[in-house]
Order: structure tokens, then sequence, then C-alpha cells
């Protein structure tokens, strides 16, 4: 197994920890956030956006204050929302509609909340490198945010 594999799979055994015998939405999710701003090497920002009529809006997370609303379509999240399929920026400078938060972001990846077929979200991920998210992040995210919406009421 890589490194990173290792990585996902250790995280993966965390997250059962944290949420165990939790269902709360808010928690589970500023728990997953710490988690993952805590582990990941290269991330400066880490968090969830919630599906509220046809706007993201800003929910728990690491690292610095971020937008709080973007709209269906717009930006990295709302692109990977309205599309419903992982989203990774190699430079956010080239990505047509990025919406800077943090200056030092180069990097993203965004993966929908999607449960039985809905979409509830998006998990966003920033880092100061360019290229920092590959195959592997998106596979070990994805299966961290279905482990989120299996654990958790929403
Ligand atoms: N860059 C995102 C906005 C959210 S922040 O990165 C936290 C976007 O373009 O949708």
């Amino acid at each position: 197994m890589t490194d990173k594999k290792k990585l996902y799979a250790r995280m993966h055994a965390q997250a059962e920890g944290l949420f165990e015998g939790e269902s709360d939405p808010i928690a589970n999710a500023a728990n997953l956030a710490a988690l993952l701003f805590m582990e990941l090497p290269a991330i400066n920002w880490a968090g969830f956006y919630f599906l509220q009529d046809t706007e993201l809006v800003l929910g728990p997370f690491q690292g610095q204050p971020a937008c709080v609303r973007i709209a269906l379509g717009k930006g990295v999240c709302g692109t990977a929302a309205k599309n419903r399929q992982p989203l990774i920026v190699d430079n956010v400078d080239e990505f047509a509609g990025h919406i800077p938060c943090d200056g030092a972001s180069q990097s993203e990846i965004v993966i929908p909340l999607l449960k039985d077929g809905v979409l509830l979200g998006v998990l966003d991920l920033d880092s100061p490198q360019l290229a920092r998210f590959d195959q592997f992040d998106q596979d070990g995210l994805k299966s961290l945010a279905n482990l989120y919406l299996k654990r958790t009421r929403l």
C-alpha cells in the first residue's frame, strides 16, 4: 500500500472513531474538517459547504475565514456541485471563475456530497502547492465523505 493510501486508511479509521455514537451533521462535519486539516500535508483549508435552495452555504471548516455563499455553477465548489462530480483543479489561477478565499491557495479539490442521489453540499480542500491533489486523494476523500453521509443524520 502506498503511503498516501495508508494515510487515508488511517484517517478512515479515525473518522469511524469520531463519528461513533454521534449523528449530528455539524458536529461530525466539524470533526472531519479538523481531522483532514490535521492529518493531510500541504493543506491550507478544509471544510464543508451545505446546499440551501440554489446556494452552497459555508459550514464547519479549518483555515482562514471563507466566502459564505456560492451559487450552484459558480467557482470550483459550485461547478463540482452542479455537475455532481469530484473536481480537481491543479492551478486555481487557470480556472475561470475560481473564487479566491485565501490568497495562498494554488490548487483545490471538491467532492460533492450526494445521499441517495440528492445533492447535500460539498467537501472542499485547498492547498498552497500547485497540483497537490491526485486520484488517490479523490478516492480517499470520497470514501471519507461517504462515511460522513452514512453516519450522519442529514
Ligand atoms: N475556491 C472556492 C471557494 C471556497 S474556498 O476555496 C474555501 C471556489 O472557487 O469555489
